[in-house]
């Protein structure tokens, strides 16, 4: 329930960072709660997301979406409950997810939400990751770009991330064989047990690059591209005839200002007539419902599995962003508040 004068804890974006966005680019405040006016819903945040992109969503550089203002809210997707409403639509116990921000309560619009959540026999919190925007990349990513084919070789980076451990499985189900590439013996544990990756690769072992080329000897198909940057550098070369490229993160790329020069790609993507595509998934939102249903009926049976990386409290919301780059993340990161 809506405590009365309950503060509104918030954390707002204090200053742009040059690179990575750090805790002291974000400052914790307490807000007040204001009153609903007609058409007005109140959440009460019990998860907020945590995203690679938020980097970008307070960069002031091009970018899909306008970056957000300096003592704004930081935007981010949030899974809550509706604790008042003066909009029809929606009751007091609906569970929402939307752009809630990342605060204690959120006063929005029906525009703001994106969905309600009806599958509640599953956790509220897989509509930020498996059932969210994690899942929905790493489905319609591959069903729309990738388009993979039984026996295929489909390569993913952030293999042990939310969006990557997704793929892989998909790919998987789809028929394919996979290789994820991460960081470190843990996550490439988690890739091959719990994820089911034929192969997994260190991208910090020194011998990573020998045994990407032994582990697809007819070249990759399908390259599920989260990184950019040298891991990529070592992929291009192995692509198969005909392959698809998914660019859907750029997550080993420190400063967007002067983005860094690599090798010459083109010579690769003519002579494998390859294709390589950018994918933001804001772009398929009238996708989103079959595939959610897709996705859970996936979960429930035990097809598709997931990590989550629970920070608890408001409190760890400013270096939570830098922590994903920092790889501290095991599956999808939301921090926790209710
Ligand atoms: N285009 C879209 O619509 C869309 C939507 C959602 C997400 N994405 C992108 O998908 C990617 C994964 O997102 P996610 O939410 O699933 O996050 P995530 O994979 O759960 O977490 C981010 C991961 O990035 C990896 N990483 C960080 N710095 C790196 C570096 N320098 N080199 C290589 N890997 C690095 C880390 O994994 P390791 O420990 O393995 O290095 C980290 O765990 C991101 O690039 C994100 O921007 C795109």
């Amino acid at each position: 329930l809506k405590p009365l004068l309950c503060a509104n804890r918030q954390v707002l974006l204090r200053s742009r960072p040059t690179g990575i966005a750090q805790a002291e680019n974000f400052e914790l405040v307490s807000g007040l709660i204001p009153e609903l006016q007609d058409g007005q819903i109140l959440v009460r945040n019990h998860y907020l997301s945590v995203e690679p992109a938020m980097r970008g969503w307070i960069a002031d550089i091009g970018n899909y979406l306008a970056p957000v203002a300096i003592g704004e809210v930081m935007r981010s997707i949030a899974a809550g409950l509706v604790v008042e409403s003066k909009d029809a639509h929606y009751a007091v116990g609906d569970a929402v997810t939307g752009w809630f921000g990342w605060q204690e309560f959120a006063v929005v619009t029906a525009d703001r939400i994106i969905r309600k959540v009806t599958d509640n026999d599953l956790p509220l919190s897989l509509s930020l990751g498996i059932l969210g925007i994690n899942g929905l990349t790493a489905h319609l990513a591959l069903t729309k770009i990738g388009l993979p084919m039984p026996n295929e070789t489909v390569v993913v980076t952030t293999a042990a991330g939310a969006v990557g451990s997704a793929a892989g499985q998909i790919a998987k189900l789809m028929g394919c064989r996979t290789i994820g590439i991460t960081r470190g013996a843990q996550k490439v544990d988690l890739c091959r047990d719990l994820f089911g990756f034929d192969v997994a690769l260190d991208y910090t072992a020194p011998d990573w690059r020998e045994k990407l080329l032994l582990a697809c000897p007819d070249g990759i198909d399908i390259y599920f591209d989260n990184v950019a940057g040298p891991i990529s550098d070592a992929v291009h070369g192995h692509l198969a005839q005909n392959s698809r490229v998914i660019i859907c993160g750029t997550a080993s790329i420190e400063d967007w200002s002067h983005w860094p020069q690599g090798p010459r790609i083109e010579r690769h993507l003519l002579v494998k007539r390859a294709r390589m595509q950018g994918f933001v998934i804001f772009d398929h939102q009238d996708d989103y419902p079959a595939s959610i249903t897709q996705l859970a009926t996936w979960v429930r049976t035990g097809a598709l599995r997931y990590q989550e990386d629970i920070l608890m409290g408001m409190e760890c919301c400013p270096d939570a962003i830098a922590g994903l780059y920092r790889g501290e993340n095991f599956g999808k990161r939301v921090i926790r508040l209710v």
